[in-house]
């Protein structure tokens, strides 16, 4: 199996993203310039959506919040994601911020950020400065990468190339990514990251429990689009997330299921968004909570104290 259908998650990824938005979910005035359709998907998949962009939201408040000015995001398959400009229109000021996904993808990115102005202006006002090439794009503290994350030494490069200080508190973010990469290979990225990085958090949001029928079908759904999951094994359960922290060299992990997940979000927010569209099917969603999950990694004890619930 090619890297082109797991390209194409990244599409449908930005589409649900796009329409939960449209119809009130979260606010996110960037996800437009990236999609332009504008397909209705169910509403469990809708405030499954929600869930992970608040519950991922979460984590990365509070690292900034401890890390101050001194943060470094690494963004690993990054696709579309709009969280750089999201964070500027909430005045966060971090001190660097990179997008790494395969260069395929990241020409697109590169390409759709030079053609509308307000992602580059969001760009420029930091820096002045924006270089482009065919498939990455530096600014002083933008980066847009092309780089399959398989290959630690051209990662090296690039994360060289931005400036990336391994000293400095960093937040790594991977929302469903690993689970496409064959595990030796997320084992020697996460090595790698451990023995490099003095200190930071790593955030993965993935599938887990995909040992049942359910998992099957989901399993079987992606593999039907020709997306071979090569990193499934360590979606088996909340363990198998925490033991690939643990294994290549974290001090920390700690792991919970979409259900705890979202009864975690503010309430006031969950009773907003379920008034947004009828739920047929209330075991659904469950059953998809049930086979997501955010797993935290550390690297120094700065971030043991994070949870859901505080
Ligand atoms: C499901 S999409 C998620 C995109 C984004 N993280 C989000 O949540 O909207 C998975 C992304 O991982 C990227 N990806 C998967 N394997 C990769 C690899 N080996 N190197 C670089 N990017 C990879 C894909 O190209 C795709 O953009």
């Amino acid at each position: 199996m090619g890297d082109e259908p797991v390209m194409a998650t990244n599409d449908d990824a930005s589409e649900c993203k796009r329409g939960a938005v449209q119809l009130g979910y979260w606010t996110d005035n960037y996800i437009s310039y990236f999609v332009r359709n504008i397909d209705r998907r169910a509403p469990e998949i809708n405030r499954g959506y929600f869930a992970r962009v608040k519950g991922v939201d979460n984590f990365i408040q509070r690292f900034i919040g401890k890390a101050g000015s001194n943060a470094q995001i690494i963004n690993f398959g990054a696709g579309f994601d709009t969280l750089y400009w999201r964070l500027k229109d909430e005045g966060v000021v971090i001190s660097c911020y990179v997008e790494l996904d395969f260069p395929t993808v990241t020409s697109k990115k590169c390409y759709m950020i030079k053609r509308n102005k307000p992602l580059l202006d969001r760009i420029y006002e930091q820096d002045g400065e924006v270089r482009f090439s065919s498939t990455d794009m530096h600014s002083g503290n933008y980066h847009c990468l092309g780089v399959d994350l398989r290959n630690i030494s051209v990662l090296k490069d690039k994360l060289h190339q931005a400036e990336i200080k391994y000293d400095k508190p960093t937040l790594f973010i991977s929302e469903c990514v690993l689970v496409y990469i064959e595990s030796e290979c997320v084992n020697r990225l996460l090595q790698w990251l451990s023995s490099t990085f003095s200190t930071g958090l790593f955030i993965n949001y993935e599938m887990c429990n995909m040992n049942d029928t359910f998992g099957d079908i989901m399993m079987g759904n992606l593999r039907a689009r020709g997306c071979n999951l090569a990193g499934i094994a360590h979606c088996k359960n909340l363990e198998t997330q925490r033991g690939r922290f643990l294994n290549n060299g974290w001090i920390g992990s700690k792991a919970w299921d979409m259900v705890e997940v979202y009864h975690s979000l503010d309430p006031t927010e969950r009773n907003r968004i379920e008034k947004l569209e009828f739920l047929d099917e209330q075991e659904l969603l469950v059953q998809l909570f049930q086979h997501y999950c955010i797993c935290i990694g550390w690297l120094s004890n700065d971030f043991a104290d994070f949870d859901i619930h505080t």
